[in-house]
């Protein structure tokens, strides 16, 4: 059997989470393979709204195994908290959670380090959502990071101890007052709670399951925009967010890989700095952040808006060999008078088809127009009773890319979903 991916193609947030939780039951197996509580992945179902950060998406349904892999990184406090309110909706999350003994761990002192770089930063910040994921991956590439697998080692204490004066050491370069020990009881009983699931070595673990005949889907954090290699540095994650980081984040070959699924937004949101071609500084934007309730699930920030990018599109749809495309929060642009979807970059004056090396290089952006729509989608679960004009811009993308739309959300719940 091989294993199907699903990631964001743009810039985070584009629905992963929901579309995960609707896909879980066709599969035996969630697995996340990359970042960590920098994401928030949402989910809607009988009245409850859920926002994961690091347990896979697939929590929610009956007897499927979810797998931490080695690629993502773990705060223990987080963790912590996100499994007790697991717990409380009546989830055995004991019984179907794998943690992988490679995945990172994330430190008081990785927190603070990440604040005090982007403090340092001044106006050129990154935006990053402060969870320490950038100092955690330049420990694990550095050589120098703890590993889920050192907490059940008699010298883990003295490992811990060791990292964090490293970190003082490093701190001292920053001017930023930090306080680490006011943070240490809380992370190691988050440790204590990492201890309470199946530690394991995931890779023997997944290609066990799919030489079973098991499915697996492999579940991506942020966005192909965000990729430390290919999104738009330096404004970005430290994570390959892209379908290889499913192989490396989980140890599977990349010939036992199947489908790709490729999530976009019906236009674009951005949190954080960094250029944004398609961004809509006026009240378009505002409109599209108010109607798709666009704030961060993990920071509560306000998301930047704009329309569609197919440049962007186009180019995440060749790093990841996406084979299937699933387009969200279309619902959010009916009443729009007109839509538009970016086709080209003005660069100096020549107009491109392609990424240029700095995004920043972008002066404006060309659009094509389509006609917009005021039905209401957020009852609709009919394919026959999809708007024509939302038809011809799902056409278009489709012509464009080459590829199927196969599935089009409607709305956060479960099921507001239709598949094509
Ligand atoms: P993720 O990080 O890719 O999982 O996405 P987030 O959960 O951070 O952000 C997506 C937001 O849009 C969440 O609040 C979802 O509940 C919501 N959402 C997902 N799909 C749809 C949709 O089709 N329509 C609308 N209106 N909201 C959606
Ligand atoms: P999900 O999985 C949207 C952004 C941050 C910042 C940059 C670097 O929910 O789609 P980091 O904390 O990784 O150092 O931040 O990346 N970012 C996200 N934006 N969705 C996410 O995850 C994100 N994870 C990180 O806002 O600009
Ligand atoms: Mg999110």
């Amino acid at each position: 059997m091989k294993a199907d991916i699903l990631l964001g193609l743009q810039w985070g947030d584009e629905g992963k989470g929901k579309i995960v939780d609707v896909l879980t039951p066709k599969y035996d197996v969630v697995a996340r393979f990359q970042g960590g509580p920098n994401a928030g992945h949402s989910l809607e179902f009988n009245n409850i709204k859920h926002v994961l950060h690091t347990i896979p998406s697939g929590v929610f349904h009956e007897s499927q195994v979810n797998i931490i892999g080695n690629g993502v990184v773990i705060d223990p406090v987080i963790f912590k908290k996100e499994t007790a309110s697991i717990y409380n909706l009546g989830v055995d999350l004991i019984s179907k959670l794998l943690i992988s003994k490679k995945a990172h761990l994330i430190l008081p002192s990785h927190r603070i380090l990440d604040a005090a770089s982007e403090a340092s930063k001044g106006i050129t910040k990154i935006g990053s959502t402060l969870k320490g994921i950038g100092p955690t991956y330049m420990d694990k590439t550095g050589r120098n990071g703890l590993r889920v697998g050192d907490i059940i080692q008699p010298d883990f204490r003295e490992k811990y101890a060791h990292l964090k004066q490293k970190h003082i050491d490093l701190l001292r370069l920053y001017n930023f007052e930090y306080n680490i020990e006011e943070h240490e009881e809380q992370w190691f009983a988050g440790i204590e709670e990492i201890k309470r699931y199946k530690l394991v070595d995931s890779e023997y673990e997944i290609n066990r399951l799919l030489a079973a005949g098991k499915k697996v889907l492999a579940e991506g954090a942020q966005g192909t925009m965000l990729d430390i290699d290919f999104g738009s540095y330096p404004f970005v994650t430290s994570s390959n967010t892209i379908s290889a980081g499913a192989c490396t984040g989980l140890g599977i070959a990349p010939n036992r890989m199947g489908e790709v699924f490729g999530v976009f937004k019906a236009y674009c949101t951005r949190v954080g700095s960094g250029p944004f071609p398609t961004e809509l500084l006026d009240k378009t934007g505002e409109s599209l952040r108010e109607k798709g309730h666009e704030f961060g699930s993990t920071t509560g920030r306000p998301r930047r808006c704009g329309w569609l990018d197919l440049v962007a599109l186009k180019y995440s749809i060749m790093i990841n060999g996406v084979t299937q495309l699933f387009m969200t929060k279309a619902d959010v642009l009916s009443e729009f008078d007109y839509i538009r979807v970016c086709t080209g970059y003005k660069c100096k004056g020549h107009i491109v088809e392609h990424l240029p090396y700095d995004l920043n290089d972008v002066d404006s952006a060309e659009y094509a127009e389509f006609k917009g729509w005021s039905e209401d989608l957020s009852q609709v679960d009919n394919e026959a009773d999809i708007p024509e004009n939302l038809n011809k811009y799902i056409r278009f993308i489709e012509k464009e890319t080459g590829l199927p739309i196969s599935v089009v959300s409607l709305g956060p719940d479960r099921k507001q979903i239709i598949f094509r």
